[in-house]
């Protein structure tokens, strides 16, 4: 375990069993000619989790990335979202976009992220989210796919960051305090 850590949350295998238990639920819910799915990783922290569902799901898909900023010092958010990349697709009609996030934390992020798109005129918008610290919501808001409910924890690794750091573990572990508290 790396020494920044207090302790692991989830392992390479439940983070494996919570993503393969995902992408089956995807596989039933967008089966059939009807459906086109896209998915889009919110950049940079999706990525690893966005990876790993593409590679499970069997039907269909397409993918898109986006990138969104939150004003903040570190561990907490301001509220405010700024779109920095966003989604150029011509056909937004005929699309079934599934949002795919690392974390919801207040909510915010993926409550305008939808509404966005929505506007913009995608056929359909769900969202999904790898883990959800639901004690921590600020604005009304419930992922239709959900890998882990987890406490109100910093947590970092699978390509969440502190500070750009710790992305690349392969496992989800909560950040010792003291790193972020001086
Ligand atoms: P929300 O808009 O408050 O829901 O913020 C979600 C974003 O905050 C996520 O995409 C992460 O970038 C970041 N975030 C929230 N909690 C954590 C955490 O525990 N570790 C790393 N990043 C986090
Ligand atoms: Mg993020």
């Amino acid at each position: 375990m790396h020494k920044d850590l207090s302790r692991i949350l989830l392992s390479e295998q439940e983070l494996d069993e919570t993503i393969t238990r995902i992408a089956a639920e995807l596989d039933r819910d967008y089966a059939g000619e009807e459906h086109r799915l896209v998915l889009v990783c919110i950049l940079k922290g999706s990525v690893v989790f966005m990876g790993e569902l593409m590679k499970k799901i069997t039907i269909p898909v397409e993918i898109d990335f986006m990138r969104v900023s939150s004003y903040g010092n570190g561990t907490e958010t301001t509220g405010h979202i700024n779109i920095i990349l966003d989604l150029l697709r011509k056909d937004l009609d005929k699309s079934d976009i599934l949002i795919v996030e690392d974390i919801i934390d207040s909510g915010r992020t993926l409550a305008h992220l939808s509404q966005y798109l929505t506007l913009k005129g995608a056929r359909s918008v769900r969202t999904c989210t790898l883990l959800d610290k639901p004690s921590r919501r600020e604005v009304d808001f419930t992922a239709d796919y959900v890998g882990k409910v987890i406490p109100d924890e910093f947590v970092v690794g699978y390509g969440l960051d502190y500070d750009e750091k710790y992305r690349a573990l392969p496992y989800v572990g909560i950040l010792k305090p003291e790193i972020y508290s001086n």
